[in-house]
């Protein structure tokens, strides 16, 4: 078949740098609109697969269309369906606030051609990773030769500790590893062995304590029981902020059972572990910086664009060791590095699953240096302190009834109405578009739950949301937000 293009000639997918300009602006035009217009903007707009089919038909990929039709087709009929994380008004799950430097930074990371698997690929890249890394470090209170990794999110970095500490403590003799969480614990460390292999009578769910925390004396029992049983304990994952209630597990004491049991303990402090950058964060978080591994996700509580999660290994060389598999074709990217992870030129791809990855590191550095540390601090601190305040708000309503909290930045609560009424008036909250919650269960009754960590969120915000929520459900009450 003759090539259509020939050879010499500038590429067909080439753009003049003015066409790339003005396709620029317009991109940034549409998101900067969306942004400055997101208070008027329903928190989430539901829609039907049949509708979305119907939204989306007749698009021909064989045939050219113009950018600014498909940002139209784009911004007006795909992505306002479903929720806005970033609304601020949007207090269900775990929000997700970027920052527009943090934004930019995606945009830069993607066009700048840098290979940020490896150091001949990216070294002034790695460099600023390691630099990001390193501020981490510092504000856990891990040591120096602690290492770690930008990675897609906590799921991930919970895995990849789960795979460090599997190759660190049982080696060649896998199987009879046994593997410990609190009933709190995120779906993410059940995910993780299961993806593993490991069988589920090897992962022990350990009912959490009267305050949904896991406990060293439950833990120091099974870990004992299980030992009887010719079995080796080996991993125990405590959270730093259930996502449920926001509880933080008693770090200082299940590292002194981790200790003595000679068991990995992983931290999940996915949204809650940047709460160390605060005084009442950092007392919550005591003990912390004792983990043998952390999970972060600076998605989450650092106002990051989706995707930037974090594992941190407190002894970085097992990070490496456990994931470094070298292939002749990448003979020319092994310069220096010995596996050090501090001294010498790094390859990423020697402390993850991923060889190819983006460069995440980039739109948190840049926010951070744009913004200076101070002023993430301060949304961190204010959204604990509208948490605190909401909390209160609840205990004074005659409507309704706190359940637990304030815990960083999480609320739970109900009507009194039972489990019915109290989801419908989630669901009502959310047909409307003023705003979204999301519903757990606590102690297995039904909760409402407000989490409060998206730093465009205001006090007035959080108040319309509970007064929402304070009105019985009834017939006639919903509005729906442009479902269809
Ligand atoms: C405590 C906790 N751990 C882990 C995760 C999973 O993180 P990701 O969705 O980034 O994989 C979440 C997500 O909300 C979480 O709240």
């Amino acid at each position: 078949m003759e090539a259509r293009s020939s050879f010499g000639a500038m590429s067909e997918l080439e753009l003049t740098p003015e066409r790339m300009r003005e396709m620029g602006y317009q991109a940034v035009d549409r998101l900067v609109e969306r942004i400055a217009g997101l208070e008027d903007l329903p928190a989430w707009q539901g829609t039907t697969r049949e509708a979305m089919r119907r939204r989306l038909a007749g698009a021909d990929p064989e045939r050219p269309t113009a950018f600014g039709a498909l940002l139209d087709e784009l911004f007006d009929s795909v992505l306002p369906y479903g929720t806005s994380t970033d609304h601020p008004r949007f207090l269900a799950f775990i929000p997700s606030c970027p920052t527009w430097p943090g934004i930019l930074g995606d945009l830069i990371a993607a066009g700048s051609g840098i290979y940020p698997g490896t150091w001949i690929g990216s070294s002034g890249y790695a460099a600023l990773e390691l630099e990001v890394l390193g501020w981490f470090k510092e504000w856990l209170g891990y040591p120096e030769d602690s290492a770690g990794l930008l990675m897609s999110g906590g799921s991930m970095a919970t895995l990849a500790a789960l795979v460090t500490a599997r190759a660190t403590r049982l080696g060649a003799e896998p199987w009879s590893g046994v593997i410990y969480a609190s009933s709190e614990a995120h779906s993410s460390v059940v995910r993780a062995a299961r993806i593993l292999g490991f069988p589920d009578d090897r992962i022990r769910i350990l009912e959490a304590d009267r305050g949904f925390r896991l406990s060293p004396s439950a833990l120091a029992e099974a870990v004992a029981a299980d030992r009887e049983r010719g079995l080796r304990p080996f991993f125990a994952a405590a959270a730093a902020g259930s996502t449920s209630t926001g509880a933080v597990d008693p770090l200082d004491e299940l590292a002194d059972v981790c200790e003595r049991e000679g068991v990995w303990l992983h931290v999940d402090a996915a949204y809650g572990g940047f709460a160390v950058l605060t005084e009442p964060g950092r007392a919550l978080l005591r003990g912390l910086d004792r983990a043998d591994s952390i999970t972060l996700d600076p998605h989450k509580w650092l106002f990051q664009p989706f995707e930037a999660g974090c594992l941190m290994v407190r002894r970085g060389r097992e990070l490496v060791s456990a994931f470094r598999v070298s292939g002749t074709y990448l003979q020319d990217t092994e310069l220096s590095d010995a596996g050090a992870p501090d001294d010498a030129e790094v390859n990423f791809g020697d402390r993850g699953p991923q060889l190819t990855r983006s460069a995440r590191a980039l739109k948190i550095w840049l926010s951070i240096r744009h913004f200076g540390l101070g002023r993430f601090r301060a949304e961190i601190e204010k959204g604990l302190a509208l948490a605190e305040r909401a909390a209160e708000r609840i205990e004074a309503s005659e409507a309704l009834e706190l359940v637990t909290g304030p815990l960083l930045g999480v609320v739970c609560f109900r009507s009194g109405g039972g489990e019915a009424e109290d989801a419908a008036r989630v669901r009502r909250l959310l047909d409307s578009g003023i705003g979204m919650v999301s519903s757990t269960r606590v102690g297995g009754e039904y909760v409402m739950r407000l989490c409060i960590m998206n730093h465009r969120t205001r006090w007035e915000d959080v108040e319309r949301v509970i007064e929402e929520l304070e009105r019985p459900a009834g017939p006639g009450t919903i509005t729906v937000a442009g479902a269809s």
